[in-house]
């Protein structure tokens, strides 16, 4: 068993794959700064788990204090979640978006090589297939650009990562590509809890469940699509969470660097979702037509026999699964965490 470093880990995909290490017998420790989650994710990875680990709140910029937790603890490999992620807000303020995601993870990286650490997992995203590349998406199709700068952070470390991996072969990168990850665990105590009103399909979804929205506005129904909104490939975020343990794995017994793609590989449409969601909490949800969303594409689905063969990983849950603990997360947690 492994101790891992874990930034980023009280958000919504660190918690969960916190929960998931742990379980696992890994020890972990965890460095956030709160600035999109909050301390309650810590509370309830211990309550779940029953399991305690050490915290450092602070900013992965601060190259002393990471230098520091890594000297405080025998770490054998990173999980890198910590980063800005509103596709929206990254186009308004993007010089805030390079510094904390791209100048971040150079610290970051900085830290692990002064504290021989060579080994780090890193959250990407199929937003890296920019508008191009046909669907499904493989890993090997071109990756060089994208709409927003959000995404061109996820472009840009990753060939950072992989420069990393080139100049020193000692070094050992997964640099996993998620696709929509959605759901929450189920227990209820985790899932996601997103600051003001949600930029996503699946939050904002749950807040019209609960009351706290009018209507969902569907962004567009005239792409060339079953039903003419747009298709996403949905994954499960416990099922994102056992990704995690098999990149840890394979970046403990292998160097270099490998990107997979972690999705169910299935499409489903904006109704698809509405309509799950609307199964598992047993009533119709009002919707509105708008129109298309600046940047939005038709298709985006994962080709997954990369993540079949490298890690032995397939995600096991479906839309229904994922809706039902999605709402009941929402339901007993409406104000969120
Ligand atoms: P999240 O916002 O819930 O979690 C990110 C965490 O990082 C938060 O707890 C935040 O407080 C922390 N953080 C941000 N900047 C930090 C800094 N400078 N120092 C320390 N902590 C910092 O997001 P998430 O949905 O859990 O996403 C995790 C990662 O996965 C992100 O890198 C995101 O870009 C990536 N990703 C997310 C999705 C998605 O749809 N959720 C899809 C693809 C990739
Ligand atoms: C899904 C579908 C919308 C909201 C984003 C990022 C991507 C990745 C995952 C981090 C689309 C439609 C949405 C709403 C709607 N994140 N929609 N009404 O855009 O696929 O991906 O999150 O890496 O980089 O871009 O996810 O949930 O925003 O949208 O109709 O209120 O739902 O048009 O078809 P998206 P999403």
């Amino acid at each position: 068993m492994a101790n891992i470093l874990v930034t980023g880990g009280a958000g919504f995909i660190g918690s969960h794959t916190c929960v998931e290490l742990l379980n696992a017998g890994h020890d972990i420790v965890v460095v956030d700064n709160f600035s999109n989650s909050k301390p309650e994710a810590l509370k309830r990875i211990k309550a779940i788990t029953g399991k305690d680990f050490k915290f450092y709140e602070l900013d992965i910029l601060e190259l002393d204090k990471m230098d520091k937790v890594f000297k405080e603890n025998s770490i054998d490999a990173v999980i890198h979640f910590a980063g800005l992620k509103a596709v929206g807000e990254s186009v308004e303020k993007p010089v805030e978006y390079y510094h904390n995601n791209i100048t971040g993870t150079l610290m970051l990286i900085k830290a692990m090589r002064q504290n021989g650490c060579k080994r780090i997992v890193f959250s990407s995203s199929a937003t890296v297939y920019g508008v191009d590349n046909p669907v499904p998406y493989v890993e090997t199709m071109p990756t060089h650009t994208s709409t927003n700068p959000y995404g061109y952070t996820k472009v840009m470390i990753e060939q950072i990562l992989t420069d990393v991996c080139a100049s020193d072969p000692e070094w050992s990168v997964s640099l996993l590509r998620y696709f929509n990850p959605i759901g929450a665990h189920k227990s209820g105590l985790l899932g996601e809890d997103p600051n003001g009103i949600p930029n996503n399909l699946f939050p904002y979804i749950a807040q019209v469940a609960v009351g706290k929205r009018e209507f969902l506005g569907v962004f567009g129904n005239d792409y060339d699509t079953p039903d003419g909104t747009g298709v996403r490939d949905y994954i499960h975020v416990m099922d994102l969470a056992n990704g995690h343990l098999c990149a840890v794995d394979y970046v403990l017994e292998h160097k270099g660097v490998e990107a997979v793609n972690l999705g169910t590989g299935k499409g489903s449409s904006v109704f698809d979702v509405l309509h799950a969601f609307e199964k598992a909490c047993g009533r119709e949800l009002p919707y509105r037509i708008l129109p298309r969303r600046a940047g939005d594409i038709a298709w985006c689905y994962a080709n997954t026999d990369k993540a079949k063969e490298v890690f032995g990983w397939t995600a096991k849950y479906g839309l229904d699964e994922m809706a039902e603990d999605g709402w009941n997360f929402t339901k007993n947690n409406p104000d969120g965490l």
